[in-house]
């Protein structure tokens, strides 16, 4: 009965996803909210559109438990009974996201308490305190028995633990989080001295004696001490992280084979995702892209390559995703006809191997009646439905592109512990936050695209040409090191500003900024210079050639030399250090001096861009891009077609060409293949229509004509 888990496929048992042959296609079920004559319906119509995964039992916990001693499975045996059936496989929720209103009122200690002092009450869901001991206990309870029940049960194939950590609440600042904090402290510190100097408690009489006097950082008068805010920071995801292991440890030792999942919320900064990931058998993600904005789909780009780099490259699980409009933002515009399929294919052109929902079929009553569902309140005759069943008819057709994976042609650091220092109050701008810094970065690579990878800071950078880290606020003197080892061995890494500024304590590192940085960026920045809100700074590229062949075989960009550009947020007053300038400010007081640099250092170069140039990011990383060889999956792309390529293990390759456009395109082709959603040979272009998109197999180099 217990298969490996081997999570390079979502097949990931021998006996059991491998009854699930392709790519995965379905949604969160939640069949309690039906009397049990629909059922039947609901697997009937699943058959019609190829659903063959569901999520069910996500906020189950007041059926399957009514009261302390009591529990009724019942219901949920005959449900997997008939997904069995049906051949539809169940990823079963651990039901843990809402407790019951008997055990809120049994122990009212674990609703969540804000920063305020509020508790907050019991009527909506994930109203619990993630170091109640109580709410951890029922917990790990209702897991076990779950997982005792269910093991052998032929249609289990996923383990679905608790749904969106950190959806809601974050944090809690009761008692009992206070009592954790303060073991958490004691971990990480040792001693009340070693406390003292990490938090530089010298600093406004903020000196303790004892751990005891210590509380989570409620609202107080002023500002709170940032080392303290940062530790919560950690302590917050981590408190989560401790809750997830705690199930998880019952679902391994009870049910052991069965890969185990939870749902994360993309790029989200309450929680460290790179510390998570370690402890999931599979990445999934839920991503809600709002079909108002027209550039969403280059944040859902982002967000997903994330998703498969948390787990170096591995296929990964859309698990939730809206078929039209939400119900949470202030106006939920549906998704047009063509978008829903449009970013469904997008999801697997950046690594994952299915597709699922919120939610199968659409609620009546309750806070979500309004969201989407690919089973409409309609019924069959709904656009929506009839855009499910194509699209499920449509992902049978993909099913060989199951297991093959993307290769990012560059790695853009990103470090959850920088992130939240970055973000603490009482810096020289409230301005730079690390998602919108980011964003003008991952919007330039995706505009020429380049497929790029997420890496962590403790990554070995070694395959890639190019890294780039729009910030690195904190920065340890080890990630440092590693950095200037990569740039020696012949890397090529591009900083943005306000970098290398303080170590893991949030000390800012003495001696001029960017502290660890300074040798290899060649620089240093004499004074931070934020730009007020609502101006811009102007920077004029020099005019320095790029040296390096294009891996496209492209002739390097001439455009952006002497072009004007605009900063926006932040600038810098530096000097060089042995770095020569490639852009200089020409406006406003820091007019002449250095604002881009490259600093040659062993066999590679690090390049500094001491300004936020949001839009006019990108026509300064064509430089380096150039330098570094490093080019678009497919030459010529127009505008608004997105390019990715998946490789299989056999050497086909799947290019994935996705149009966001209103109008008709054309894409030029190196090689012929096959559209797999057409089943037509293409020739030396593929045209796509507004929306449209082709996912060509390719044949292995060798193969080729
Ligand atoms: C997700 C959540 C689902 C549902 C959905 C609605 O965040 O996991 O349970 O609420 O949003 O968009």
């Amino acid at each position: 009965m217990t298969a490996t888990v081997t999570t390079d496929r979502l097949t990931v048992t021998t006996d059991r996803l491998t009854r699930v042959p392709g790519l995965l296609y379905g949604g969160d079920w939640n069949p309690e909210q039906w009397p049990e004559q629909v059922w039947a319906e609901d697997v009937k119509l699943m058959a019609e559109a190829g659903v063959n995964l569901v999520t069910v039992g996500v906020f189950s916990w007041a059926r399957l438990q009514p009261d302390a001693d009591s529990w009724d499975f019942g219901w949920l045996d005959r449900l997997l009974d008939l997904c069995h059936r049906h051949g539809v496989a169940v990823d079963l929720a651990t039901a843990t996201a809402s407790p019951p209103a008997w055990l809120v009122r049994a122990h009212p200690d674990l609703l969540p308490v804000t920063a305020d002092g509020v508790r907050l009450e019991f009527g909506s869901r994930q109203h619990y305190c993630p170091s109640s001991p109580a709410y951890r206990g029922a917990a790990v309870r209702l897991t076990r028995a779950l997982a005792e029940r269910y093991r052998h049960h032929p249609a289990l194939a996923l383990w679905h633990i608790h749904n969106e950590y950190g959806d809601h609440v974050q944090e809690c600042f009761c008692p009992d989080s206070a009592v954790d904090f303060r073991r958490w402290l004691r971990e990480r510190h040792g001693g009340i001295e070693e406390l003292n100097r990490s938090w530089g408690t010298a600093f406004w009489s903020q000196r303790y004696t004892s751990f005891e006097q210590i509380e989570p950082p409620r609202t107080a008068p002023g500002p709170v001490n940032p080392t303290q805010l940062l530790d919560w920071r950690r302590f917050c995801s981590d408190a989560l992280l401790a809750l997830h292991r705690a199930e998880k440890a019952v679902l391994d030792e009870v049910s052991p084979g069965v890969p185990v999942t939870t749902n994360f919320m993309s790029m989200l900064k309450a929680l460290d995702y790179w510390e998570w990931s370690r402890h999931e058998d599979l990445v999934s993600d839920d991503a809600y892209p709002d079909p108002a904005d027209p550039r969403a789909h280059v944040n859902a780009a982002m967000n997903y390559d994330l998703m498969r780099s948390l787990k170096g490259g591995r296929p990964w699980l859309l698990m939730e995703q809206a078929p039209s409009a939400v119900s949470w933002r202030p106006v939920n515009v549906p998704k047009r006809p063509g978008l829903y399929r449009l970013w469904s294919l997008q999801a697997l052109a950046r690594g994952a191997d299915g597709v699922l929902h919120f939610q199968w079929r659409a609620s009546v009553a309750g806070a979500e009646k309004f969201h989407s569902a690919m089973l409409p309140h309609r019924g069959t005759a709904a656009r929506g439905w009839q855009e499910t069943v194509r699209f499920g008819a449509e992902l049978r057709r993909l099913g060989e592109i199951a297991g093959s994976r993307l290769r990012g042609r560059a790695a853009v650091l990103l470090d959850w512990d920088s992130w939240w220092a970055l973000e603490l109050d009482d810096h020289p701008s409230a301005r730079m936050r690390w998602p919108e810094l980011l964003r003008p970065w991952y919007a330039a690579l995706h505009e020429r695209g380049v497929t790029v990878d997420f890496v962590p800071p403790t990554a070995g950078l070694d395959g890639y040409p190019l890294v780039l880290a729009p910030n690195l606020y904190l920065l340890d003197t080890a990630t440092a090191d590693r950095l200037t080892a990569y740039v020696r061995d012949g890397g090529r890494l591009v900083c943005g500003p306000f970098s290398g500024i303080a170590d893991r304590h949030d000390h800012i590192h003495p001696g001029g900024h960017p502290g660890p940085l300074r040798e290899l960026l060649g620089i240093v920045v004499d004074e931070h210079w934020p730009i007020p809100d609502g101006e811009t700074t102007a920077v004029r590229l020099d005019g320095t050639a790029p040296d390096g062949p294009r891996s496209d075989g492209a002739e390097p960009h001439a455009e952006p030399h002497g072009a004007d550009l605009r900063a926006e947020r932040w600038s810098e007053w530096i000097e060089t250090e042995g770095a020569e300038t490639l852009a200089r400010y020409a406006s406003g007081t820091l007019a002449g001096l250095p604002a881009v640099t490259r600093n040659r250092l062993g066999a590679g170069t690090a390049w500094y861009l001491s300004c936020h140039l949001g839009a006019d990011t990108g026509r300064v990383l064509d430089l380096p891009l150039a330098e570094a060889g490093v080019g678009a999956e497919l030459p010529d792309l127009p505008a608004d077609v997105e390019a990715t390529r998946r490789h299989a293990a056999d050497g086909r390759q799947y290019l994935f060409l996705l149009n966001h456009g209103g109008v008709e395109r054309r894409v030029p082709l190196d090689t012929p293949g096959t559209d797999l959603l057409t089943g037509a040979a293409t020739g030396d272009a593929v045209t796509l229509a507004p929306l449209g998109a082709a996912v060509l197999r390719l044949p292995a180099a060798e193969e080729r004509p």
